[in-house]
Order: structure tokens, then C-alpha cells, then sequence
């Protein structure tokens, strides 16, 4: 998608899209630089309530930003300190099977890194294809599948992206270190896998999820990958954690619901907002 100024045309979710945001966001809270900016997955919002905030922004205030979510995603950008240091936090995300557009999947990421944020952290709710993961069980993403075949960065290059993203280290080692640490200090049991992102919004089939175990993934869902891939683009270091909420189609007994995927997510947001707190402790 692209817009004319000024006779030039630049991509709706590019580069001078997010500086416009990132400027009425800063016109809102001021310029402090964050250390760092944390996605919350569904449920997993409970961390945004630790942070003594400076503003809570809904998204419909920022530009570029539609004002839809689904059930269990807010939907606002929220500006504070956790522990003294200066975060950013997006509750709520843009999804491609809500028909959303993968560039304005990934918008978020370009908005908070033309704030200063430089490290950015990802969460989502995730099925477990793993069959020795549980509900409710961390994973910290040491890697990810991109099934959605839709990529962000396709279409013109933007500015201050690069061409062609090495993707040999998608998730930061030492940020992954440094969450294995906290969790271990903490007490946390911190899966690892490889994430593989389907663009939904029906649960997989028993054959698909077969395919995916196959494929090597150790969890999947419907999000997460296009933030991941514009935030390396442009540099940015990428912490992610999957809250596996259900055990993948076919692997148990039971249809998957959302209500089921939300409820696990509750006994896990705890665990899972003390160890993004954690981190960021050390950044
Ligand atoms: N599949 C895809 N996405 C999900 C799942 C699942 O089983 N659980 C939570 N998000």
C-alpha cells in the first residue's frame, strides 16, 4: 500500500509513517529513550500493569494505528518505568487474520524503534507441538518458521532497512542468556523451541500440526514473525517468549478454544511478567 506526498510516494506502514507517529507520541509523553519495548500476547497484558506509567495512549490515538483488536488485546501503547527503567509497552497487536495488511503487522516495531527503543521484546499465546510442553509453560523462542508466506519488508525498500536481512540470528543469544538466567533465578521452567507462525485464523488440522512437528517447530500461532522481522532490519536486538496456552490440534483430546487459550494465559502471566521484568532489570 503507498500514498502520494508531494508527488513521491512512501509505504502507509514505512519509515516517515512511523517517525509521524513516533512525533505524536513524543508530542504526548516527551523523549525519553526507552530501553526497551515489549509486545504483549494475548493475556498476557497483566506485566503492562507493573509499569508506573506515563501515559497510556489508545492506539486509535496514534497515527497509523486502526483502533481494532480482538477479545483479550486492549489496544493502547503504554509509556512508564518498570523498576526505574523506561519501557514501552504494546498491549494489543495488529493480526493478519484480521485481515490486516503484514506491513501494519509489523507497524508497532517500526513506531517504537523511531522512539529509541533498540531491543524489543515479543510475546504471544502459542500451541504446543512439542508433546513434552504443558499449558501454561514458557517458551523462550530460540527461532521461527515463517508460514504465513507474507513478509513486511516486501514492496520498496524503506528507509534505514536493509535489502536483504541476514535472519542467521533472528532471536539475540545474549538476551536469551539473560532470560535463561532470570528464569533460572526465579525459579521459572523456561521451555525452548522453534516458533512456526501460520496466518489463522482457524486452529491448525491434526495433519497440519503433524506437517508442522515435522517441519521442526516446537510451538505455533498466529503472530509475533512480522514484528520480528522488521525489528531486524532495522537492527533492533529481539527477545521472544511464547506462553503455550493448549496443546496443539490433535495432540490432545479436546478442541482448542479461545477461552481455553485466555484462561491459560492467566496462570502463566505472573511467571511470564516477572521474568520480561526480570530482563529488563539487566538491560
Ligand atoms: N494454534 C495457533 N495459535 C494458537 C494456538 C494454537 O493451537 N494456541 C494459541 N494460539
Amino acid at each position: 500500500m503507498s500514498a502520494a506526498v508531494a508527488g513521491e510516494t512512501y509505504s502507509v506502514y514505512g519509515t516517515r509513517a512511523a517517525d509521524a507517529a513516533a512525533a505524536a507520541i513524543a508530542a504526548r509523553v516527551g523523549h525519553e529513550t526507552p530501553v526497551a519495548a515489549v509486545v504483549l500476547g494475548s493475556g498476557l497484558g497483566g506485566l503492562a500493569e507493573q509499569i508506573e506509567r506515563t501515559a497510556t495512549i489508545p492506539f486509535r490515538d496514534i497515527p497509523g494505528f486502526p483502533a481494532a483488536t480482538v477479545a483479550g488485546h486492549a489496544g493502547a501503547l503504554i509509556v512508564g518505568r518498570l523498576d526505574g527503567r523506561v519501557v514501552l509497552a504494546l498491549a494489543g497487536r495488529f493480526h493478519m487474520y484480521e485481515g490486516h495488511d503484514v506491513r501494519l503487522a509489523a507497524f508497532p516495531a517500526r513506531v517504537v524503534h523511531a522512539l529509541g527503543a533498540r531491543t524489543l521484546i515479543v510475546s504471544n499465546a502459542a500451541g504446543g507441538v512439542n508433546r513434552t510442553f504443558g499449558s501454561g509453560d514458557l517458551m523462550l523462542i530460540r527461532d521461527h518458521i515463517n508460514l504465513t508466506f507474507r513478509n513486511p519488508l516486501a514492496g520498496r525498500l524503506e528507509p534505514g532497512d536493509v535489502r536483504f536481512p541476514d535472519m542467521s540470528s533472528p532471536y539475540d543469544p545474549e538476551l536469551a542468556d539473560v532470560a535463561r538466567t532470570i528464569a533460572r533465578e526465579q525459579g521459572t521452567v523456561l521451555r525452548e523451541g522453534v516458533y512456526a507462525a501460520l496466518l489463522g485464523p482457524a486452529y491448525e488440522t491434526p495433519a497440519e500440526v503433524r506437517m508442522l512437528a515435522t517441519l521442526g517447530a516446537d510451538a505455533v500461532g498466529m503472530s509475533t514473525v512480522p514484528e520480528v522481522i522488521v525489528a531486524r532490519a532495522l537492527g533492533m536486538r529481539v527477545l521472544g517468549i511464547s506462553c503455550i496456552t493448549n496443546l496443539a490440534c490433535g495432540l490432545a483430546n479436546s478442541p482448542i478454544t479461545h477461552a481455553e487459550v485466555l484462561d491459560a494465559t492467566k496462570h502463566a502471566a505472573h511467571r511470564f511478567a516477572s521474568l520480561v521484568r526480570g530482563v529488563v532489570s539487566r538491560l
